[in-house]
């Protein structure tokens, strides 16, 4: 079967086979079953807190996911909050609630120049080498031994480019392990998180990789620019993790366009993910159920390509239901009328979305992981 890709601006209009977004009962199955058909796994980024306090909420983890990855409890401030001193509490609870319901986990995320305790900056300033290092490795060491069996792929480093902060290699200048280590950091970090936990999978992840836009063409050179690099120095790295925080009224997108970068990181006998969906919709139409099919409908035509590569297993969403999206608060994302944003599959009362409706489509389309669709 051959799928036709749209193209351009056509994407939006062309695409909305997806009936108003009217709250419909919520049925016991989820976009995880979906998922199933296809070998795939559907996730979602969620909170210990919200597990813990909003029965909805965790039912629609339960009954949606069979993947789950922490928002924020094992980013390094959280975990680390003092030197040597961890507090693993919040990412306990996130993967002991994906045992107890048969789900995998992710980890999020080892290696990353944001997110980190106050106190890690100046350290590796004052360290020398070696102890630049150590303060790198340790997390690794005691993050993933912590949860070895447990969680099974580990973002090991996270966003690493950034063209627009003058190198001309497009890696991002502005970051505490640049700085000391140079681009060898993220060799040193994936060795080592290879070393620690053999069989978790390893990825490197980004954003910016998804639209026909300059800023993402930029980024996508400079990823292939760097795969080629690490990848020839033989760096173990297993996959890379497509955040897929996509902004349609920003930016175009060209199915074909995304395809072809798929396949040539795929082409690199890379795994894939799509690890962080959302979709803005400030800008959109003021109608919220317009807005609503044109989000699905862009969401299709997204998931429509990223599942028709063999190399991608599993989409996970950054949140479940946009009353605790972070696009309601981001600067760049948030409605200025205070809003919320309406970029999840599900609203801000736990209700259906057309947006899960566009992702239960995708996967019922998608071919056996591992084949294609499309000639
Ligand atoms: C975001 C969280 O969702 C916010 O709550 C937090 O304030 C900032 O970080 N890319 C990533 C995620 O890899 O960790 C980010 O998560 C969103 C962008």
């Amino acid at each position: 079967m051959r799928r036709e890709f749209l193209t351009g601006a056509a994407t939006l209009a062309a695409c909305s086979p997806i009936p108003p977004g009217a709250a419909r009962a919520v049925s016991r199955e989820g976009l995880a079953d979906h998922a199933r058909q296809s070998g795939r796994y559907f996730g979602a980024a969620v909170k210990s807190r919200l597990l813990r306090e909003d029965r909805a909420y965790r039912a629609a983890a339960a009954r949606e996911c069979n993947i789950l990855v922490q928002e924020y409890e094992l980013k390094r401030k959280t975990a680390e909050p003092k030197p040597g001193r961890y507090d693993f509490k919040g990412a306990d609870e996130i993967i002991d609630f994906a045992q107890q319901h048969g789900m995998r986990a992710r980890g999020h995320t080892l290696v990353w120049y944001t997110a980190n305790p106050t106190w890690l900056e100046p350290a590796v300033e004052r360290a020398g080498k070696a102890e630049q290092r150590r303060l790198m490795t340790s997390y690794i060491d005691v993050a993933m031994r912590r949860y070895a069996g447990r969680i099974s792929e580990w973002d090991v480093v996270n966003e690493t480019l950034e063209p627009n902060q003058g190198r001309a290699d497009g890696m991002r200048a502005e970051n505490l392990w640049m700085k000391a280590m140079g681009e060898h950091y993220i060799d040193l970090a994936f060795h080592r998180a290879r070393e620690v936990d053999g069989d978790a999978t390893l990825f490197l992840g980004d954003y910016g990789l998804e639209h026909d836009s300059p800023r993402c063409e930029r980024r996508r050179t400079a990823m292939l620019k760097l795969l080629d690099r690490l990848l020839g120095r033989g760096v173990p790295i297993d996959a890379i993790g497509i955040q897929g925080h996509l902004k349609p009224y920003k930016e175009p997108f060209k199915q074909r366009q995304f395809a072809d970068f798929l396949d040539t990181l795929s082409g690199y006998g890379l795994k894939l993910a799509i690890t962080e969906l959302d979709i803005a919709d400030r800008g959109g139409p003021p109608n919220p159920e317009k807005r609503d099919r044109e989000v699905a409908a862009f969401g299709k035509a997204f998931l429509d390509v990223a599942l028709d590569n063999p190399a991608v297993e599993s989409v996970l969403c950054w949140g479940i239901s946009d009353q605790y999206s972070w696009l309601s608060n981001y600067p760049e994302y948030k409605w200025p009328d205070g809003q919320l944003s309406r970029g999840l599959p599900f609203d801000g009362k736990m209700a259906r979305k057309p947006f899960w409706d566009a992702i239960a489509g995708a996967f019922d389309a998608a071919p056996p992981v591992g084949r294609r669709n499309r000639a």
